[in-house]
């Protein structure tokens, strides 16, 4: 890059921390389901507004920000906090964190992820065929960047939300003793989602649910196959949500 596109990328950077900065009051102050489009566009913050419905009914597209948005919702009157596993860039999770601390500023949000993208267990998932993605590899999703998603947490003042790094077989036994009212798994991976599911189901307060952003996605074949596993013996139900002609499925704790 030249120095000229140097400068100016780092003053249109600086500008847009300023302008950031003093609209921040006004976005705090603005339940997030209303924030216009631009105010989303400059904080780089999903909300309805900047959300483009498929086409068609499908169980793909850009962050499904009505359906977590209404699912969270519905599920504040359960005790717990609330959990995040699959942050990379902080899509949803930030959108996430500011539902969170305008309805339920007394819960927690834990943000999960290794931030360095996919171990080698994306090879079971390799193996289990399904469409092509350009991040179904070892290092997959791994463009990210802890200390800016850090820094953004910090600039909307969102004390609450934790980013825990490192994989989930390391990082969660951090939460062990929390109950939690909604987790969001956005986790691709068989493995990952076995682990989770394991993980966070005798910790799910009545009422609770778990939203599967991968479930039926002709990328992602293990997710069907670890949710269908561990429901299997369970007494809870997939329940279909489609808005947006986005189609996804959750469950609540019976
Ligand atoms: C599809 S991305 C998450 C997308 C995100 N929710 C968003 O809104 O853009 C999947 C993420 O899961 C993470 N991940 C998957 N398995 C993991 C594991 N076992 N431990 C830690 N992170 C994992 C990857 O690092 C990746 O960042």
């Amino acid at each position: 890059m030249s120095t000229l596109r140097r400068r100016a990328a780092h003053l249109k950077s600086k500008l847009e921390d300023l302008a950031q900065d003093a609209t921040a009051p006004l976005a705090l102050g603005l339940p997030v389901q209303h924030w216009p489009r631009w105010l989303g566009d400059l904080h780089q913050v999903k909300v309805p507004a900047n959300v483009s419905p498929n086409p068609s009914p499908a169980p793909v597209g850009s962050a499904n920000i009505r359906i977590l948005f209404r699912l969270l919702t519905d599920s504040l009157h359960a005790p717990g906090d609330v959990a995040e596993c699959g942050v990379f860039r902080g899509k949803t999770l930030i959108p996430t964190g500011l539902l969170l601390a305008q309805n339920a500023p007394e819960k927690s949000l834990f943000g999960f992820d290794s931030f360095e993208g996919f171990d080698d267990a994306v090879n079971k998932d390799i193996a289990l065929g399904g469409e092509p993605d350009p991040g179904k590899k070892v290092g997959g999703f791994g463009e990210t960047s802890y200390p800016a998603l850090e820094a953004r947490r910090q600039r909307l003042h969102l004390d609450r939300v934790h980013l825990v790094k490192g994989f989930f077989r390391d990082t969660l036994p951090q939460v062990a003793d929390r109950k939690f009212c909604f987790v969001h798994l956005d986790c691709d991976l068989y493995d990952s989602y076995a682990e989770c599911l394991a993980f966070f189901y005798p910790r799910l307060s009545p009422g609770a649910a778990v939203l599967f952003d991968e479930y039926n996605d002709p990328r992602w074949p293990g997710c069907n196959q670890a949710v269908d596993e561990f429901l299997a013996d369970k007494p809870e139900a997939l329940v279909e949500i489609e808005v947006d002609n986005q189609q996804k499925w959750y469950f609540r704790k019976v």
